[in-house]
């Protein structure tokens, strides 16, 4: 895969808006606002914490990278974990930062302004138990320098866990008609540009099944699986109000359950380092 954009253009887009800023209208940076932060996203995102399996870290030493506004990193490190959380936008980190102060986490946690194509030039090698990366990997220019630096810090049989973008999903599919009005071969340029809550992400890659496997060479799949349909209804969404769009509200749920496990957005992998 290639990409003409730069780290600086990815930087600036998640400096702008730090992804699910405004997951709540409560004021920036108070407990009620982080509250509510957590609360949404795990209602949006329901399989984030059996992905994670937060409460099996206790103990451990866990790498986050592209920690966001922290919402699971706050989830690791409740667990009992010990993280080390690293995000290119600075914007970010400060937000992350301010949110482990808030909840009395600070003394468990290292955070880190870093471009993980770079992360040995900031962040030092030390064995992790886990590393962990949720939609991250595939918003930077070149996923697989990533991955390679991610191994120096595993030991064998070491923990990644990721979830990158799937390629034959709803999602993929829905973008092309609202926006691209089917004209499947405009796809490279319609979905980094439709793929966020905030129009016009610098790179976002999606993979299939197969190309995740060629990424991830060197580790061994344990788990790989599908899941994720974004079914509500956006101008609703925007005022906080969970309204799902017509054909998602008239689907019996197990219906919808399967369709989220065939074409979801999230494809997420549990790999050991071989
Ligand atoms: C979609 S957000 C996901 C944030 C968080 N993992 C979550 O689930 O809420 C993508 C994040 O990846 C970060 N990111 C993108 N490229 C990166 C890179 N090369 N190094 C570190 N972080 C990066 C962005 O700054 C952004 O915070």
């Amino acid at each position: 895969m290639t990409n003409n954009q730069t780290i600086e253009d990815v930087k600036n887009y998640w400096n702008k808006r730090p992804c699910n800023i405004r997951h709540s209208n409560k004021e920036v940076g108070t407990r009620e606002y982080f509250d509510e932060v957590e609360k949404r996203k795990y209602f949006v995102e329901p399989h984030i914490p059996g992905f994670a399996e937060f409460e099996k870290w206790k103990g451990k030493n866990v790498m986050e990278i592209g920690c966001g506004l922290g919402t699971d990193t706050m989830s690791f490190l409740r667990s009992g974990a010990r993280v080390t959380a690293i995000d290119l936008s600075k914007e970010s980190v400060m937000m992350a930062e301010k949110r482990a102060e808030v909840f009395g986490l600070q003394d468990r946690v290292d955070f880190y302004v870093a471009n993980a194509e770079k992360l040995d030039d900031v962040v030092p090698i030390k064995q992790y138990d886990l590393i962990y990366s949720f939609g991250v990997i595939h918003h930077t220019p070149h996923p697989e320098v990533v991955v390679e630096k991610i191994k120096k810090y595993l030991p064998k049989g070491g923990v990644f866990k990721m979830m990158v973008y799937y390629k034959f999903s709803w999602k993929v599919l829905w973008i092309i008609m609202r926006y691209g009005k089917f004209q499947f071969w405009k796809i490279k340029e319609l979905v980094p540009k439709y793929s966020e809550a905030q129009v016009g992400s610098p790179v976002t890659f999606y993979y299939s099944r197969r190309e995740v496997k060629k990424l991830l060479e060197g580790f061994e799949i344990k788990n790989i699986f599908v899941d994720h349909i974004f079914p509500f209804s956006i101008p609703e969404y925007k005022k906080y109000e969970y309204k799902k769009v017509w054909y998602f509200r008239f689907m019996p749920k197990s219906l919808f359950l399967l369709l989220e496990k065939m074409f979801g957005w999230h494809l997420c992998i549990t790999a050991v380092k071989k």
